[in-house]
């Protein structure tokens, strides 16, 4: 969600902060702030809105200069976003920006209230800051042990104490925190895009671990003071990839970086032309074993759960189950021992999906994770982790972690069937040379923008619309649906084509697009059928389908035209026009594509 950045070094912070900021601004934010060390006083400087006010703010009331700070973006959960509840907090001493929620906030507000203190803002975080203030007795790394004793909920923290103006101190608990690590320099943040520029070596800051950071090196100890050693990590991910490389938007870059993603991806994990998950810890004897899967995520992630749950009980015969992760956690789900849990998540740090590998694995379920950021937490509590090469994902409407996602599912379905005697070997190599065939399928669609841009055109004024598709379509369109509303702010929904008589129909007027996926062979003619439903009720039809299957061109108003593959392959290239229709409609509506409104790239709250 919010993003955090701090830095003590030889240069000046001020710049730092504010472009490790930006850099994270992907996540979503409401407000920003930064706390400056400058001639042994903190100086705050915070505002509501956007870096850019911060920076004019900072342009009229004079710029913070120093080599030591702290800087945040804030998604607001406690209290509305203001000047006032921005981050940092604290007082003259202490100076803290916090990502996260805490849990107990109100108690500790009432205790430090009877101890004297004043509060200014409505935030949870304001009660950590004063805490630190009310321990304080001149050992920063006793304070904060003292501190985070008390406090329940998830937090990441970026502390600066006055008495101590050349070192920022950082903790973690639940929510994400790297300390990077330069000659010139260490850093701490969110996210390892935000330090790409100064350095790829970094260090994974562990549950309740602290970190002490100053111009020369870093120190991190436990709770009880411990010293640790940690082993430095270095990040593949190059500054390129964080970029926008020419592209309008993060988002076009991305739909267009899909094939590139998907080869690395699927390229370690077939050998001899076979797929090979082994290398993660999933061998084919476990696999075969498992009595039943599960499959739990959030937003796209459990869209790309939905087309594995198709693709899985179609060629192997097992049974998945798809959840929300949000609901999975409370509805006491019957897993047992014998089960494979399969969480999915681009950023890893997803807060409900976390929760439910906590409980999956309580339950003695094998939890088997597929995660884009290495090292997030997602990844380090699973017992096997299976990670989707995408690069960094950085506009908020996910599309070619979506892409990668489905990658593995297939791979995964393919072994899983294979080991099952469901498919022979021929089949199996078969299948996974079609699945090496999608990134050139890809490209050959990716050309098909102009189309998509026109379609985009015509839906543009629309209030609401309908995604409707069968089978793996109707996976699939959930997610062509849930991609146009995020970012376009037009309703829409999906729906299984063959639903829409039982009430739904009653909505369509000619006013009332219909998005109509149709690349199941064996499904068409149902398919059509419906179509052909809606369109006697007026709506104006753009019906994605393939080659060959169009020859009834009356049937819809647009057509989108895909090369042929198998039919359990199409998602894979249905899902372009889906995410370039998204993309342009919003583009044509001026909406903030890669950031819309009220969304955050990596949801670390419940
Ligand atoms: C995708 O476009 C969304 N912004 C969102 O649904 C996202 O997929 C979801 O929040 C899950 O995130 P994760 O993959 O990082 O766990
Ligand atoms: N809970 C804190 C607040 O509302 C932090 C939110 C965030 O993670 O940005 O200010």
């Amino acid at each position: 969600m919010c993003g955090i950045v701090g830095y003590v070094g030889r240069e000046d912070c001020v710049d730092i902060l504010v472009d490790g900021l930006q850099k994270l601004e992907y996540r979503g934010y409401d407000s920003a702030g930064i706390a400056v060390i400058q001639n042994n006083q903190i100086v705050v400087k915070k505002t509501k809105g956007r870096l850019s006010d911060l920076t004019e703010k900072m342009k009229e009331e004079g710029r913070p200069k120093g080599f030591c700070g702290i800087g945040h973006t804030r998604w607001a959960t406690h209290g509305e976003p203001s000047d006032i509840n921005s981050h940092p907090h604290g007082n003259k001493r202490i100076s803290i920006v916090h990502n996260g929620i805490i849990e107990n906030y109100r108690e500790i507000k009432e205790f430090l209230i009877a101890q004297g203190y004043g509060f200014e803002s409505e935030t949870d975080t304001e009660t950590v800051a004063k805490l630190l203030d009310y321990y304080y007795e001149g050992d920063p790394v006793q304070t904060i042990i003292n501190v985070i004793k008390e406090v329940r909920g998830a937090y990441a923290l970026g502390i600066v104490f006055r008495d101590f103006p050349d070192k920022v101190f950082a903790v973690r608990k639940d929510s994400p925190l790297i300390v990077g690590t330069s000659e010139n320099g260490n850093f701490i943040a969110s996210d390892v895009p935000a330090i790409l520029k100064y350095t790829r070596d970094y260090y994974l800051l562990e549950q309740n671990e602290i970190a002490t950071l100053s111009a020369d090196g870093v120190k991190f100890c436990d709770m009880y003071k411990n010293e640790i050693k940690k082993e430095i990590q270095t990040a593949d991910w190059d500054l390129d990839a964080a970029e926008k490389g020419g592209y309008e938007h993060f988002m076009l870059k991305e739909i267009n970086e899909q094939p590139t993603a998907i080869r690395t991806t699927i390229s370690p994990r077939i050998v001899d032309g076979m797929p090979y998950l082994e290398e993660s810890g999933m061998t084919k004897e476990m696999l075969k074993n498992y009595r039943r899967i599960f499959i739990v995520a959030c937003g796209t992630a459990m869209h790309a759960g939905l087309v594995g749950k198709y693709v899985i009980e179609k060629m192997a015969r097992v049974e998945v189950t798809v959840d929300i992760a949000s609901e999975f956690r409370y509805r006491d789900p019957l897993i047992q021992k014998e089960d494979l849990v399969i969480l999915i998540s681009q950023s890893g740090e997803t807060a409900d999906t976390l929760a439910a590998l906590k409980l999956a694995k309580e339950r003695g379920a094998t939890t088997m994770s597929v995660v884009n950021v290495k090292g997030s937490s997602i990844a380090r509590e699973s017992d096997i982790v299976v990670y989707t090469h995408a690069g960094p994902e950085i506009s908020v409407a996910s599309t070619k972690a979506y892409a990668v996602q489905l990658s593995i599912m297939y791979l995964l379905a393919f072994e899983l069937a294979y080991a099952k005697g469901v498919i022979s070997e021929e089949e199996c190599r078969r299948l996974t040379k079609e699945l090496e065939n999608i990134p050139e399928k890809i490209e050959e669609i990716l050309v098909l923008k102009e189309r998509c841009q026109f379609i985009a055109s015509r839906l543009v004024s629309s209030e609401s619309l309908l995604y409707i598709g069968r089978g793996l379509d109707y996976a699939l369109s959930m997610e062509g649906s849930l991609k146009l509303k995020e970012i376009s702010y037009i309703h829409s929904e999906s729906y299984a084509a063959g639903e829409l008589k039982h009430g739904t129909i009653s909505l369509i007027t000619e006013d009332m697009p219909v998005i109509a996926v149709a690349t199941q062979s064996d499904l068409f003619e149902k398919t059509l059928s419906n179509i052909k439903e809606v369109k006697a009720r007026g709506a104006k039809v753009t019906m994605i389908c393939r080659e060959g299957t169009e020859d009834d061109k009356s049937v819809a108003n647009h057509l989108v035209v895909l090369p042929n593959m198998d039919d359990v392959m199409m998602p894979m290239l249905a899902l372009v026009p889906m995410q370039y229709i998204a993309y342009y409609t919003a583009v044509l509506k001026g909406c903030d594509v890669d950031k819309p409104r009220n969304l955050a790239k990596s949801v670390t709250v419940e």
